[in-house]
């Protein structure tokens, strides 16, 4: 068991990779906290845990008001006794982020608000139980649109997305340097496009999908699982000298 005795708590715990992340924890012994801002997600995510013979807790919350990210971890704490491992997990696209017609400067301020103050604000809580725990390990989704541009003709200049990325790899590695000395290790993600609902308008489109697809030189999507893999490592003490890194997992997309 490579996360025996530890705790982890998972914003976006609902769905996708915050979910891959909780089902793979627990099965490598961790006890796991899933909070979402919807609740019967991060239900779903705990019964599946349970049905495995795992320990979950459900947790709703958003990530972006400061309140509620110092909520999360008090209840871990109150059900699990500390924090070990956060997973900032929540997180929106431009496309998903508010109702068409929103304006830009709505769309922007919803999309950096969760990416990127959600980040903030549940590390900012979760660092002391971290502390008292003598360690701890922080780990960041950023994107490979935090390492690089929209390509030509894809119309991403105003996106907020690229930023909100940008600005978690930044964060991270701020408070990586800053934490080092507490034994709190702090890292983050640059996943490719993973099929999750965050990209369920472009996949329900057959030649959006492949078009997305034949981005990555490997031929295809990243599966929610191969990033949760990529956060075991990120979570267990084998990744014990890694702190500050963006680990890219992306089907060679940025290699091109
Ligand atoms: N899917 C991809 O292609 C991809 C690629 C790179 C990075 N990422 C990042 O990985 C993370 C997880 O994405 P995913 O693909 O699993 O998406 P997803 O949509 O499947 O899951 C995101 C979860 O976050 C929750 N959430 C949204 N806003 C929230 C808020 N304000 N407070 C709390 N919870 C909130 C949603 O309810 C949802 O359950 C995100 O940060 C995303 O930007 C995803």
């Amino acid at each position: 068991m490579r996360l025996e005795s530890k705790v982890a708590l998972i914003t976006g715990g609902g769905s996708g990779i915050g979910r891959a992340c909780a089902e793979r924890f627990a099965s490598e012994g961790a006890r796991v906290a899933v909070s979402d801002i919807s609740l019967e997600r991060a239900q779903e995510t705990a019964q599946s845990v349970t049905s495995q013979g795992g320990e979950a807790i459900a947790i709703t919350g958003d990530v972006s008001v400061g309140d509620e990210a110092q909520s999360m971890v008090t209840v871990t704490v109150e059900a699990f006794g500390k924090v070990d491992v956060l997973v900032n997990s929540a997180g929106v696209s431009a496309r998903n982020a508010m109702p068409e017609g929103s304006s830009p400067e709505e769309v922007w301020d919803k999309v950096i608000d969760v990416n990127l103050k959600g980040t903030y604000m549940v590390s900012w809580h979760a660092l002391p139980e971290m502390e008292k725990a003598g360690g701890g390990s922080i780990i960041n989704l950023s994107s490979v649109m935090g390492l690089v541009g929209y390509p030509v003709g894809m119309g991403g200049g105003f996106n907020p997305y690229n930023p909100s990325k940008g600005g978690v790899l930044q964060f991270t590695r701020n408070l990586a340097i800053d934490s080092a000395s507490k034994n709190v290790r702090v890292n983050c993600i640059c996943p490719g496009y993973v099929d999750t609902n965050l990209l369920t308008a472009l996949t329900e489109d057959a030649e959006a999908k492949a078009q997305l697809e034949a981005r990555h030189p490997m031929g295809r999507l990243g599966q929610p699982e191969e990033i949760a893999y990529a956060a075991l490592y990120l979570a267990s003490d084998e990744s014990s000298f890694v702190t500050g890194t963006p680990l890219v997992v992306d089907g060679g997309y940025t290699a091109q």
